[in-house]
């Protein structure tokens, strides 16, 4: 480990104020220098016009093997465990490497943010909280997420961070999951289409993209010393997927492998996914990072594909540089990490930009992450058209809720961005932003008396439903990274409230902030359903958007919603075993192993393929979501070719404007032995009243193949394929047979 100077740094920001003294003196009698120019500003590697693989060999070159060693760790975090002697290098986010000073390499500057930037208040500073990442998948929209992208992207290294730890893209195979909130639902395509978008746009902002939790990290319990089981074919199909076309896409820079192992090798040192997937492959040219704490060895992780260690180097610091030193691990093998690392960072314009801190547009993406959560709102039943709401024949209006005077609930962990004057909320404090549904309601509806109740007191609320024109109850579920939830009931007894008010008005709309799928024992008995998720920073101005029809609901469920848990796949979450290791990955990185496994025997079936499959009702399917307006399909064509082409149109055929997601599935033949259908294609149709628009979609091939074990490849089964279009996973109109082969 190389030590950066602390007398340096000091010294040199001493001489920095004298110069400024002097300079201020100066001024009037000789124009400003510059600085003078440093040895490397010529060297050959700062010449952009050569590729990023030319440059980092360049660099490579010049390194003494513990510079090398320097960029495969990180130096620590704020919290874990004892700090490192550089620790106050870091710009308080949950790591950082260090850069090679002498040779213009800057520092990487990591930090979470995914859904904003985390712990950004520690700093001084402030983030803008966007829709949760759920959320903003039900959108179905990349530039919506490319628009995430780059509010993250630009709020990072205004903050004075050059590396994002978001891009969560676990496939919702378990809806308890605690970090469901953090990913993209439980289709492959949707999933990591909007990942990669999201990652593509955040990475022009000159950061460093990262996708994470690579890979089958899908539950929270045990999650350190869980063995996920699985097939290749399986995992190739459904999660693998996902990350592929997020890279595809997106082109990350850096991979997180996370802490669960898969078929009996924890994923930081996993051959088979971090070799013979994803560099073999995919080709990615990035590098791959631990999740923080799950290094588990030096030569076994080096020799199976992990670049670089995090947050520390237990494994990738003095061990790592003696192996190389023994001849234990090729000199060739640690090559490869640092050129990974350093092509990243000219890949993603680290060198070329060098960070400087600046101030947020806090204005322009608050209004960036309301347009968002517009588009993410999911109406989800709307009985005799109860909503919108007309603001100007509603008299009185009830706002029912824990918190709904204050604000909406956010989702924790690593996650978690802190709210305005609130730093560095405790781990699995439950956090709501200064978003005030009920201060956005009293705007939107200034003629309207607006009366409040906790819900707390079940009389009163339902005493203040039954004298109100509507009652609109905001019920919320709580999740974080580091835990998985019991079940998808409402806690705190809230069906309790919602089924007091609404008996006491049939007027009842409920507003569900949530990061997973919720049961709605209730579901028949209310007017109107509103999933917002976790709204953001500027999501009670969002709701009032959709309850008062300023806009007009477009968004679909990237999950399915269950009836009841017993009809998940796994209706108990696999646990680890009493004499698990604890909850904090520190206690357990060395000789850790796995101690209990999770079969995923489902496989591909995933969601709505899982339903499909087995032929079970479900509360809301994958893929629905209501409008004010109605749109009808018509005209099914598909070619034949390579890449099929799916041709319809679409209707709108309401009296309002609206956009509609137009969803394309594949039913494949018998003897591919897959779920009835998948979906193979989207697209967004905004239409006026009356109006129609043909629009086609193109579905790449390998989204139509099944995974070949035996041939360790994609393939097309020859046969009969049902291409299936329509609003919703359960509601398809159109559908025509092709043969392909
Ligand atoms: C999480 C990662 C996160 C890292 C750094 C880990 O516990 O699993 O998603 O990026 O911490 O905070």
């Amino acid at each position: 480990m190389t030590l950066a100077s602390p007398w340096r740094f000091r010294l040199s920001a001493a001489v920095a104020l004298a110069a400024i003294a002097a300079g201020s003196m100066l001024v009037a009698q000789s124009p400003r220098r510059r600085p003078p120019e440093p040895a490397w500003a010529h060297a050959k590697y700062m010449d952009k016009s050569l590729s990023p693989d030319e440059r980092a060999e360049l660099v490579l070159k010049e390194l003494t093997l513990d510079e090398k060693v320097d960029l495969i760790h990180g130096q620590g975090m704020p919290g874990w465990g004892k700090p490192k002697p550089n620790y106050y290098l870091g710009n308080g986010g949950a790591g950082f490497v260090l850069g090679i000073d002498r040779l213009g390499i800057p520092f990487i500057q990591m930090s979470d943010a995914a859904y904003g930037v985390r712990s950004s208040a520690m700093n001084g500073r402030y983030s803008t909280a966007l829709p949760s990442n759920l959320g903003a998948a039900a959108s179905w929209d990349p530039e919506a997420a490319c628009a995430y992208g780059e509010v993250i992207g630009s709020e990072l290294r205004a903050q004075g961070y050059n590396m994002t730890l978001g891009g969560g893209v676990n496939l919702t195979r378990e809806p308890r999951n605690g970090r469901t909130f953090e990913y993209q639902g439980e289709d492959p395509v949707l999933a990591g289409t909007l990942v990669g978008n999201r990652i593509k746009c955040e990475q022009a902002q000159h950061v460093i993209g990262d996708i994470k939790h690579f890979a089958i990290n899908d539950q929270e319990s045990g999650r350190n010393e869980v063995d996920s089981v699985i097939s290749n074919r399986a995992m190739q199909e459904s999660d693998l997927l996902a990350f592929h076309i997020g890279i595809e896409v997106g082109d990350p820079q850096a991979v997180m492998c996370s802490y669960n192992a898969i078929n009996g090798d924890y994923a930081c040192e996993n051959k088979y996914t971090l070799t013979d997937v994803l560099r073999n492959e995919w080709h990615f040219k990035g590098f791959v990072l631990s999740d923080w704490g799950g290094t588990h060895s030096t030569i076994k992780a080096s020799a199976a594909g992990l670049d670089q260690e995090q947050p520390q180097e237990n494994f990738y610091g003095d061990s790592f540089k003696k192996a190389v030193q023994d001849g234990k691990i090729p000199m060739s093998e640690l090559d490869e990490h640092v050129r990974r690392v350093l092509r990243a960072e000219f890949a993603a314009g680290l060198v070329d930009d060098p960070l400087h801190k600046s101030v947020v547009d806090v204005f322009g993406d608050l209004a960036k992450a309301r347009k968002i959560e517009d588009g993410s709102i999911v109406l989800l039943k709307n009985t005799n058209n109860l909503l919108p709401l007309d603001k100007n024949s509603v008299q009185s209006i009830a706002v029912i809720g824990d918190h709904a005077d204050y604000g909406m609930i956010s989702g924790g962990g690593s996650a978690q961005v802190d709210p305005p004057g609130a730093p560095n909320p405790k781990w699995l404090e439950h956090v709501w932003f200064p978003t005030s549904p009920l201060k956005s309601i009293e705007a939107r509806a200034p003629s309207a008396k607006v009366a409040f109740a906790s819900g707390k007191d079940l009389d009163a609320a339902a005493e203040l439903a039954k004298k109100s024109d509507v009652a609109i109850v905001f019920v919320q579920q709580w999740e974080s990274e580091g835990m998985d939830l019991p079940n998808l009931t409402l806690p705190d007894e809230q069906d309790k409230i919602v089924e007091a008010v609404a008996k006491a008005n049939p007027k009842t709309i409920i507003v569900v902030e949530s990061g997973t799928a919720v049961t709605m024992p209730w579901v028949d008995s209310v007017g109107a359903i509103a999933e917002a998720w976790y709204a953001g920073s500027a999501g009670s101005d969002a709701v009032a958007d959709i309850l008062f029809g300023d806009v007009n609901p477009s968004a679909k469920l990237p999950i399915t919603f269950p009836k009841s848990i017993d009809d998940l796949p796994h209706p108990t979450i696999a646990q680890p075993p009493p004499h698990s290791q604890g909850p904090s990955p520190v206690m357990r990185m060395e000789d850790a192993k796995p101690t209990f496994a999770v079969h995923y025997d489902e496989g591909v079936e995933i969601g709505y393929k899982w339903y499909d499959a087995e032929n079970k009702p479900v509360l809301f399917p994958f893929g629905f979501g209501l409008s004010y307006t109605t749109y009808s399909y018509s005209d099914l064509k598909v070619s034949e070719g390579k890449e099929p082409r799916v041709t319809f149109k679409v209707t709108n055929t309401g009296s309002r404007a609206g956009v509609e997601i137009a969803e394309v599935y594949a039913g494949l033949p018998a003897a591919a032995q897959e779920p009835p259908k998948r979906l193979v294609g989207f697209t967004r149709v905004a239409l006026a009243p009356g109006e129609s628009k043909e629009v086609s979609v193109s579905v790449p091939r390998q989204y139509l193949e099944i995974f070949d074990e035996g041939a360790n490849a994609f393939k097309l089964t020859p046969g009969s394929y049902t291409f299936m279009v329509g609003g919703s996973s359960q509601e398809l109109p159109l559908k025509q047979e092709v043969s392909l082969n």
